[in-house]
């Protein structure tokens, strides 16, 4: 199956980020939030980050007219019916989102793939929440959409072939490079990148190296583009402690301990970028 209209629930950060993605490659998107302002602000980022496209001559302006006439804003989940996918791009709260689920599942015909952006609620336990668990799937999109190349597509235990291939097909169509995943406690992105990080904080905490020292040493050592330390002021220390509080609750391995000084730096309200302090003051 080529899937060549789609819907996604939520237009947020995510949302509007997959909305412009899918209609800048020629995808009908319908665009879904609880009121018209969340919808309105949603399109509106998108208009915004198509002009800047336009000005840096990477877009024409025609072309920008085209994405966004491709893009309906809608705050009805009926209107969610004609697409062959819809993306769950919704706030990440796990029973939201099973409510949701249960509410497309409910609404949408039989054929229909649904998948989900979540970075950490289970693909298996969502697609076993509903009535077609082969037809359910992560599609688990970085931030910003439009300009990184990843997505990883997760299976649940139950999803099918045929939903598998069809959502790669699309993410290629999009310009991206999908990896196919096995559903697990933060697929392998995250897996890999927030343990990285606690363990920066502990090299903080056991006085081997300043901060700056620490990210100099991963951008310059390693090549990559941003130190552990401002990534975890960028992403938030809140999240980056709960993302490991999950790795222990589901494995109960002890390499997942969080790091005593990312606690408590989370606990003096230092949470990174949005709060003004984190590992750096901004
Ligand atoms: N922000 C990131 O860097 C990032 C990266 C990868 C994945 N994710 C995941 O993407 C999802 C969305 O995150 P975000 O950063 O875009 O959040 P966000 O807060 O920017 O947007 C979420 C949107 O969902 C809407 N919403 C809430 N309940 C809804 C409902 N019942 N129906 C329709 N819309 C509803 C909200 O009004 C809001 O506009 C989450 O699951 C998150 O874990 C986020």
């Amino acid at each position: 199956m080529s899937i060549s209209s789609i819907g996604v629930v939520g237009a947020g950060t995510m949302g509007n980020g997959i909305a412009q993605a899918c209609a800048v490659r020629g995808i009908e998107v319908v665009m879904v939030d609880i009121d018209d302002a969340a919808v309105q602000r949603g399109l509106a980022t998108v208009s915004g980050s198509l002009d800047r496209l336009v000005k840096k001559d990477k877009l024409s302006a025609a072309d920008k007219a085209g994405a966004m006439a491709r893009i309906r804003g809608s705050t009805s989940y009926d209107d969610l019916r004609a697409a062959q996918l819809v993306i769950e791009a919704a706030t990440e709260n796990e029973s939201l989102k099973f409510k949701i689920l249960a509410q497309l599942d409910a609404m949408l015909p039989a054929q229909t793939i649904i998948g989900s952006n979540t970075s950490s609620i289970s693909i298996t336990k969502l697609a076993a929440a509903t009535q077609r668990p082969d037809r359910v799937i992560g599609m688990h999109f970085f931030n910003p959409v439009p300009m990184m190349a990843l997505v990883e597509i997760i299976r649940g235990l139950q999803t099918s072939d045929a939903t598998h291939d069809a959502v790669h097909a699309l993410a290629v169509a999009l310009g991206k490079t999908p990896i196919t995943v096995k559903n697990a406690p933060g697929f392998v992105v995250n897996r890999i990148l927030v343990p990285m990080i606690n363990e920066a904080f502990f090299v903080l905490a056991e006085g081997l190296a300043s901060a700056e020292d620490i990210d100099a040493g991963m951008k310059l050592g390693c090549n990559h583009p941003i130190g552990p330390l401002a990534l975890a002021d960028m992403i938030g220390l809140d999240v980056c402690l709960a993302v490991m509080n999950v790795y222990v609750a589901e494995t109960n391995d002890s390499k997942y301990r969080p790091c005593p000084l990312l606690k408590e730096m989370v606990a003096a309200g230092w949470l990174g970028r949005k709060t003004g302090r984190g590992v750096y003051r901004y």
